[in-house]
């Protein structure tokens, strides 16, 4: 049996940049990479290994998909330059959580694919194709930056839904905690915020920088860079997350008015009216400074997740057999949100003592991922 460091250790340094995150992005060398290590992690433990014609990777202990099977897991793709516990933890430890478990029980590893949707754009893309929660064809034609469709990197359009989901007894993801609020090593999930990725096309007019007097100007920067304040403003006031973390502008070029600003907001809040009426408010805003710039815009909405309230009685019942480990809502999403819909789900969080998330930065000791592992075992023998 392996340490948790000794098998963390071999994760490690795949997809690691030089800026200390990981670029391990869906069905890219190093996510493939950690796909075979996946398969090898199985092969010791005598786990039948599946994929479901989604880009999803299961290990099994007992027949693929048998009722009553205990699913754990989680991802191995990373935002650009995120930390390497987001996804890869759960799946670490839920290889190491088997060891413990009465080797009688059914259960079931996932690595999901494209949970951050940092390649093609639509997150937990893997589980909403399992669920039957995205179109197959509208999956396969998501393209990532340089064209490629998620349909030619996986080589197929995808299967779509798995009916055997249903016959889950629960699912179980354990992630790393991504917020400073938990204060013991482990703690248990309550709720996801209702969130969505919007592009916003901000078009306007391209031109010479030195020549096009200001009060000629259709200039689509304004129109952005007022509308990213504008939702930094109705966040503070709704109190929720609203963040534009990824924009393309063209030409690009220094001494160009440019013609088309693309940016992306992502949105987030403790509840879906309240989303609703942030993101609706920073539209009606942007769309009236577009009006005042001579610009345009254009929102697309490139995917909304509804609220997730996990099973309230599966939390507890963890909670409770994890000595009274806190109960908490988050602000990420995840696959075990997408899963929820549709089996008993729950998540385990292990504590992040900055807080940080999707930067290099993010941490979690040793030892509290240690006690994650053993939370993990102590569930899922418990469900199982
Ligand atoms: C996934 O990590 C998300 O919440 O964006
Ligand atoms: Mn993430
Ligand atoms: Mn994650």
């Amino acid at each position: 049996m392996s340490s948790f460091s000794e098998l963390w250790a071999e994760i490690a340094p795949i997809g690691r940049a030089d800026s200390g995150g990981y670029l391990r992005f869906a069905l890219t060398e190093p996510e493939l990479t950690l796909r075979d290590w996946f398969r090898a992690q199985a092969s010791v433990r005598d786990m039948t290994v599946t994929e479901d014609g989604n880009g999803n990777l299961f290990a099994w202990r007992g027949e693929p998909w048998a009722p009553g099977t205990v699913l754990t897991g989680s991802h191995f793709d990373s935002v650009p330059h995120g930390g390497g516990y987001d996804g890869p933890l759960g799946i670490v430890s839920a290889f190491l959580a088997i060891d413990a478990v009465p080797h009688d029980r059914k259960i079931g590893i996932a690595a999901f694919v494209e949970e951050e949707g940092g390649r093609f754009g639509v997150p937990c893309l893997g589980s909403r194709l399992l669920t039957g929660a995205i179109d197959p064809s509208r999956a396969a034609a998501l393209k990532d930056r340089d064209g490629i469709t998620f349909g030619e990197a996986l080589g197929a359009i995808p299967s779509g839904q798995i009916v055997q989901v249903g016959q889950l007894r629960a699912v179980v993801e354990l992630h790393i905690e991504q917020g400073i609020a938990l204060e013991t090593p482990v703690g248990v999930a309550s709720a996801i915020w209702p969130h969505g990725r919007w592009r916003m096309d901000f078009t306007g007019v391209g031109d010479h920088a030195g020549t096009t007097r200001m009060a000629d100007r259709h200039d689509p920067m304004l129109t952005f860079a007022f509308t990213v304040l504008a939702a930094n403003k109705e966040a503070r006031l709704a109190g929720g997350h609203a963040t534009v973390g990824r924009v393309q502008v063209e030409p690009n070029a220094t001494n160009a008015i440019p013609s088309l600003v693309r940016g992306w907001l992502d949105a987030r809040a403790a509840d879906t009216a309240t989303l609703d009426r942030m993101v609706d408010e920073v539209v009606r805003k942007a769309t009236e400074r577009a009006g005042r710039d001579g610009t345009s815009l254009a929102v697309t909405p490139e995917s909304v997740t509804p609220e997730v309230a996990f099973d309230v009685p599966l939390a507890d019942r963890l909670s409770k057999v994890l000595n009274d480990a806190p109960i908490l809502p988050t602000g990420a999403g995840h696959d075990a949100g997408v899963l929820s819909g549709h089996v008993p789900t729950a998540m385990l969080f292990v504590r992040n003592p900055t807080g940080v998330s999707h930067s290099p930065a993010e941490h979690a000791s040793d030892a509290d991922c240690e006690a994650g592992v053993e939370a993990l075992a102590t569930v899922l023998t418990d469900l199982s």
